[in-house]
């Protein structure tokens, strides 16, 4: 069967991805476009319904971000929200002004007209969230008023053409009872079946990936992380053999990882994974880097390198390679189809850009309509170890870059030590999925201390933890005192060459999560 699709057209708001969630959370499938897609691009989507999102704008600035207004009289349902709702009557002849009070934060809205099928099963007063400085005076010939705030106009309706608006926010949490509404919308007013479920997710990537390969041969690059395991995962459910992932040690993975990928995803999932242990060759162009670019730079072009090589080698045994999988995920697709400025690089992540261009591959992107969350439900749908799945994420560059100064193979093993003392105790505490990341960092500080009646002279370990929602800002978590003594006892103790342990409590800006 189709997937039924749900259309979004992004008019700034931060909260959009919220909405596609929203959609989403329903089992309903959802696609964020900018608001200035071309109508035959959101035709092609044939939605159910269209929302059009908050913004940042008013529909009077010279350079207020518009729609396809044809978009109002297809017939397909329209929701909007916030600015959708001063576009659409902006558009159909309303008029808006500039609100004598802006309303930001919680509000009560009454509902006038508890008929309004967007409304049903809500109560008469709603608390919700507004932010907005526009409000709609006049409303165009055909609508009613469904909904008001104590100083505005809060909902607005012309069933007969199927459109929809309201002025608050009923995708972000500060408007709790915000899913029944999108679920009236997706449900009672554009015929959602519901049935996008993890399931059905699956079934049909699998068969498009299948017809899309045919006889193919196919390459994957693993790096024991949720998105390439579950990208990988889908894609051996389609083609089985022609498949072949590659799995490097690049010298600075934690502790025991290199093993326990494979018997992840290889012993328990039957995955056809080639494993190099590269190690020497990492270890040895990182020898006298000190400086974090350069160990960036020099461990994504080793890996190219050794990837390259594999990809040859597989080539040749396999009569030709012809994709590659990667574990692109939807935020990323939405950042780069949006309009941004241009931002400043902080620090050059890795990964195998460049390389299905030089080796003229194409692209296998299984996952790129699904956000982090509902790329852990997939894994879990297929049967993935939680282990996995639920791995806090970790940089290309491994612990190279936790590493200050330069990497040595007896700093590594050091910091793999401490590395593997905190995230058991973080576990063992009932906290390493509720954290968004939690590890040690290895200063190049060395200090005084006593171990029984013996002077000490030896490393500073950081421990750093931290609690975001997407890795894009960042708050140092407050772990629990006890947690953080038995860290620290069991490092001192434990690690021969760490006798100092410090907690770091810099947020994110202006700190980086990672240290390098
Ligand atoms: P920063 O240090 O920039 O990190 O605050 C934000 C998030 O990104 C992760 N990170 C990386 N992930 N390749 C990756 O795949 C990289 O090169 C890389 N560098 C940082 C970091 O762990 C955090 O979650």
């Amino acid at each position: 069967m189709d997937t039924q699709t749900v259309v979004i057209l992004d008019f700034g708001s931060q909260y959009t991805q919220l909405i596609a969630r929203r959609t989403r959370e329903q089992n309903v499938f959802s696609v964020v476009l900018p608001c200035t897609a071309p109508l035959s691009e959101i035709q092609a989507h044939k939605p159910i319904g269209i929302i059009l999102s908050g913004g940042p704008s008013s529909v009077y600035d010279a350079d207020a971000p518009a729609a396809d207004p044809r978009i109002l009289e297809q017939g397909v349902p329209v929701l909007g929200i916030c600015y959708g709702l001063q576009f659409i009557v902006h558009n159909l002849g309303g008029k808006v002004r500039s609100a004598p009070k802006r309303e930001y934060g919680h509000a009560e809205v009454s509902i006038e007209h508890a008929a309004s099928q967007l409304f049903a099963e809500l109560p008469a007063g709603l608390q919700v969230w507004m932010s907005h400085g526009d409000e709609a005076l006049e409303l165009p010939a055909g609508f009613r008023r469904i909904a008001a705030s104590a100083n505005a106009l809060a909902g607005i309706e012309n069933a007969e053409r199927r459109i929809w608006a309201v002025q608050f926010h009923p995708e972000v949490h500060h408007t709790p009872l915000g899913p029944q509404l999108i679920k009236n919308f997706l449900f009672s007013i554009c015929g959602a079946r519901g049935d996008w479920t993890p399931a059905h997710f699956v079934e049909t990537t699998v068969a498009a990936i299948r017809q899309k390969v045919g006889s193919g041969h196919v390459i994957c690059g693993l790096s024991g992380g949720v998105d390439s395991s579950v990208a990988a995962m889908l894609v051996h459910k389609a083609i089985g053999s022609q498949l072949t992932c590659i799995f490097v040690n690049n010298g600075v993975l934690r502790k025991n990882e290199f093993q326990s990928v494979q018997k992840n995803l290889r012993d328990k999932l039957g995955l056809n994974i080639v494993a190099v242990n590269a190690s020497a060759r990492f270890l040895e162009k990182l020898a006298g880097v000190t400086d974090p670019e350069v160990k960036r730079k020099r461990i994504g072009q080793e890996f190219i390198a050794v990837f390259e090589d594999e990809a040859h080698r597989i080539s040749e045994q396999t009569g030709g390679v012809d994709w590659l999988v990667q574990g692109t995920l939807y935020p990323d697709v939405i950042e780069s189809s949006s309009v941004k400025g241009p931002s400043q690089t902080i620090k050059s992540h890795h990964n195998v850009g460049g390389l299905p261009e030089r080796m003229k591959l194409k692209l296998i992107e299984p996952l790129r309509d699904l956000f982090k969350d509902e790329v852990r439900r997939i894994g879990r749908d297929m049967g993935m170890p939680e282990e996995l799945l639920s791995r806090q994420p970790f940089p290309g560059p491994g612990l190279a870059v936790r590493i200050l100064g330069e990497v040595t193979p007896e700093r590594v093993e050091l910091l793999q030590e401490a590395d593997e003392i905190v995230v058991s105790e973080v576990k063992a505490a009932g906290l390493y999925t509720e954290i968004w990341q939690s590890f040690a960092v290895l200063l190049p500080v060395m200090s005084v201390g006593v171990m029984g009646d013996q002077r000490t002279y030896a490393y500073t370990a950081a421990i750093r933890a931290v609690n975001s929602e997407d890795g894009m800002t960042a708050d140092w978590a407050q772990l629990p005192y006890e947690l953080m003594k038995r860290i620290s006892n069991r490092i001192v103790n434990e690690v021969r060459g760490i006798n100092r342990v410090v907690y770091d409590i810099t947020s994110k800006p202006p700190g980086t999560i990672e240290w390098e």
